[in-house]
């Protein structure tokens, strides 16, 4: 495949199966145009005038949801949200009738949350207009990691073999499986930890690892994730004590880390859980930094599939 060429875009964003290291590198310069719109006192371009998106939400969220409808609007597109709450035994035929429908109103693009993984897929058959994932299930959450790269970058400079390690509830976490998929892909090396019951059989394009010190031990980066308590089966974690005594971080475990690893989350977080509370307000986190460019991540995302 010819790396050096202009990249044209894939018209969807499901996960990085279909997208080449150009391509998102290009998508990232791109948002840094977009942080530049959300710089100015009226932060509104015309560059999604007369198209429609639709924000169609069966989880709840509460930033993804808000970030990709204010990047709709903030360039000048007209947005719609259906908010469906499905239990995980409603299968296809719901979510598809749901989708035919919307598609009988003019929608240009669709973007797409769902507890059940591989709907988007599904959804990118079923509809002639571009899809976006904005998480389905465990599998997948590109937009996700597309502003957790942004954001290293934005720190760290290029991610050609930088370190980062993500910790805590890696088995049932789709941020964690997309940060897999798209760290990698930018030079970084990428070492998932946590408990023995938290963690997949295996993770393409990541180390695992039980062991915390050993995760952190050169760390560029550190990024923590939320137990995922609503998708675990009973009895995979222990108890709270016992997971915050071994994979809790805090600031002396960071020590672990280079001087300065900053810390990241995709939220939401959970204060005192999986970082000591203290820490997210510190000034190595870049939790509040990760949502301010989710924004521009996510106008730039819609520009390309769109335009
Ligand atoms: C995550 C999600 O929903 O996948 N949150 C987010 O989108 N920022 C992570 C989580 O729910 O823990």
């Amino acid at each position: 495949m010819n790396e050096t060429a202009t990249p044209s875009f894939p018209k969807h964003l499901l996960d990085f199966q279909d997208w080449r290291r150009t391509q998102v590198e290009s998508l990232l310069e791109t948002a840094q145009m977009m942080q530049e719109v959300l710089a100015r006192p009226v932060k509104k371009v015309p560059a999604l005038t007369g198209f429609t998106v639709a924000t169609v939400f069966f989880e709840p969220s509460t930033r993804t949801r808000i970030s990709f409808e204010l990047a709709a609007r903030r360039m000048s597109a007209d947005v719609v949200s259906f908010s469906g709450a499905v239990s995980s035994t409603t299968k296809g035929e719901t979510y598809r009738d749901t989708l035919r429908t919307l598609e009988q109103m003019g929608i240009d693009a669709y973007i797409l949350r769902t507890d059940a993984a591989g709907v988007p897929h599904q959804a990118h058959r079923w509809l002639h207009k571009p899809v976006i994932n904005a998480g389905d299930g465990w599998r997948a959450h590109p937009t996700q990691a597309l502003l957790d790269a942004f954001t290293l970058r934005e720190k760290l400079g290029d991610l050609e073999g930088k370190k980062i390690a993500i910790v805590g509830d890696i088995l049932h976490s789709r941020v964690a499986r997309s940060n897999a998929e798209l760290l990698p892909m930018l030079g970084a090396k990428v070492v998932a930890c946590g408990p023995a019951t938290l963690l997949p059989g295996s993770l393409p394009g990541t180390t695992l690892t039980t062991n915390l010190k050993e995760a952190l031990a050169e760390a560029d980066a550190v990024m923590a994730l939320r137990l995922q308590k609503e998708r675990m089966d009973k009895g995979l974690l222990p108890s709270l004590p016992e997971y915050i005594a071994g994979y809790q971080i805090t600031e002396e475990r960071l020590r672990w880390a280079r001087p300065q690893a900053p810390l990241l989350h995709p939220g939401p977080m959970n204060r005192d859980v999986e970082l000591e509370g203290t820490l997210a307000d510190s000034p190595r986190s870049l939790v509040e930094r990760q949502v301010a460019n989710g924004q521009a991540v996510r106008m730039a995302v819609l520009y390309h599939v769109l335009v």
